[in-house]
């Protein structure tokens, strides 16, 4: 018992250093860490346009209002409705567009964001930084095998603009947190994650003229869309490649259009395994018919991760607006190694004991603490009683940690401090991140659509012009 208590204030100590190291490690503000725009000057202001003012635009409109370093200057939308709606969020009156290459045209325009439905995100990317614009593109990247290769070579000819992906969990606490935990070993060997993103919903929205559906409901057709796997899985698939450290060998999966048969031609359900190498994997399940999350103590829907190691396990998730980030951490018990029948006779009683202890601990499951909550030496009196005394709410369940901003808000931030220094300051989402998740995505559903294992590497010959053969000789 001893010597378990010891494991954990050792194992604690580590994760307290890791949240530490992670804080340091984050853009924005966190308690202890001075924050850049102390020292900004004022006129040293963004201008920022948006391309496509739909459901995610006019959200991050509203939280690009969390931040003074950016004004909005134009929007663009080939919708009228949506180009009002984004232009009510933003309510200071910036320039409209229905065509964004006139957008681009404007001087003023330092950078642009790009939130339009995914088969137009590499076309108008790739204007955006020929504009000689800064870029930030939602999540999926790029939509076809040739794009990925192509968006590559236009962004390494031109270095100094920014490009960013909307990946926002690579701007998490909590997810900066856990990927320190398993850098510094906590988890022991991470083998295996889980992650999922259950619907219970059609995921149709409203079309109040049928000429509009595929312009609105463009998720759900292949021509525009690369379904559940471009939509959800693409930010699951990052958190892997995150914790995991690389990228995937191959994919195999099994989709199908079994619960929705409305003319919709992507799938509603999808089940993807990813190899990593040296055998690790990552399990995805999307469904549209649940919304059940057997994780997190059950208390959340939908959307999760479970990162799993031989010495403990984190469940995490991004949650949303109203359901802040969160985590919990839950301690494996003691590995047990394959004895003898002899020896496993004479240590049946060591083993019994052991296993009872370690199950309750590791059933309990422990909050993810956040910068906020690490004892430091500098804290105060006061300051280590509220400490304790949240820790002590967390143990309870009587409270969770939360993060100190949505990790949008921090993403949108970094992209304009980006932007503002481009030559130090690198998005942790950058190219190469946003074009590993793609890739990842294309291929996914390359391998549900031919039921078969499709391995990375095939990226490199996809969407690549076939070699010409030099022609034959005449006789
Ligand atoms: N990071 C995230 O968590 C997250 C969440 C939701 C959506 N997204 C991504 O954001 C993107 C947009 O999704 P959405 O739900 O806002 O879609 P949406 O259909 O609500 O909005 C897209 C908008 O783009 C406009 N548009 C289309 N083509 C255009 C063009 N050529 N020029 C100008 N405007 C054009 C449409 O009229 C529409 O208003 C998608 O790529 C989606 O995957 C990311």
């Amino acid at each position: 018992m001893a010597q378990e208590q010891d494991v954990s204030r050792r194992d604690f100590v580590k994760a307290a250093g890791a949240v530490t190291t992670a804080a340091a490690a984050l853009p924005g503000k966190v308690e202890g860490f001075p924050f850049i725009n102390s020292v900004r000057a004022a006129n040293e202001v963004v201008n920022y346009a948006m391309i496509g003012t739909g459901s995610r635009g006019t959200y991050l409109l509203k939280h690009f209002k969390t931040t003074d370093l950016g004004r909005c200057v134009a929007l663009c939308d080939n919708w009228d409705v949506n180009l009002k709606k984004g232009l009510d969020t933003v309510g200071t009156n910036p320039a409209a567009y229905k065509d964004y290459r006139e957008l681009l045209a404007r001087k003023d325009v330092d950078a642009v964001m790009v939130t339009t439905p995914l088969y137009m995100h590499f076309p108008i990317t790739k204007d955006v930084l020929l504009a000689g614009k800064h870029c930030f593109c939602e999540k999926s990247l790029v939509f076809k095998p040739e794009e990925v290769h192509e968006l590559r070579a236009l962004k390494e000819s031109l270095p100094k603009q920014v490009l960013q992906t909307g990946l926002q969990r690579r701007y998490s606490q909590f997810y900066a947190t856990a990927k320190q935990m398993i850098d510094q070993g906590v988890l022991g060997e991470v083998t295996h994650i889980r992650a999922q993103w259950h619907r219970n919903s059609n995921q149709r929205r409203p079309v109040p003229d049928p000429s509009l559906e595929k312009k609105i409901n463009w998720r759900m057709y292949r021509e525009f869309s690369g379904g559940n796997t471009a939509e959800l899985a693409s930010h699951q698939i990052d958190v892997a490649d995150l914790m995991f450290g690389a990228t995937p060998e191959f994919v195999i999966g099994v989709g199908g259009i079994d619960f929705y048969k409305d003319g919709r031609t992507c799938y509603d359900n999808i089940q993807l395994i990813f190899q990593y190498p040296k055998g690790r994997k990552l399990l995805y399940s999307s469904i549209s018919t649940n919304s059940h999350l057997d994780l997190l103590q059950a208390k959340r829907v939908e959307f999760g991760e479970v990162i799993m190691g031989t010495a403990g396990t984190i469940e995490i998730t991004i949650g949303d607006d109203n359901h802040p980030a969160t985590a919990l951490w839950y301690r494996e018990p003691k590995p047990i190694s394959a004895p003898t029948v002899t020896e496993a006779a004479k240590k049946k009683e060591e083993f019994k004991a052991g296993a009872t202890m370690t199950t309750a601990a590791a059933s309990a499951g422990v909050p993810l603490l956040l910068p906020r909550d690490a004892m430091n030496n500098q804290d105060s009196f006061l300051s280590r009683e509220a400490k304790f005394a949240r820790r002590w709410l967390y143990s309870k369940g009587i409270m969770v940690p939360e993060e100190d901003r949505n990790p949008v808000d921090v993403e949108l931030e970094d992209f304009l401090l980006c932007v503002k220094d481009p030559t130090s300051r690198k998005p942790k989402a950058d190219l190469e991140i946003g074009l590993n998740d793609s890739t990842a995505v294309i291929l996914a559903n390359l391998a549900m659509d031919e039921n078969r294992r499709v391995y990375f590497n095939e990226i490199e010959k996809l969407g690549r012009a076939p070699e010409t053969k030099p022609p034959a000789k005449k006789a």
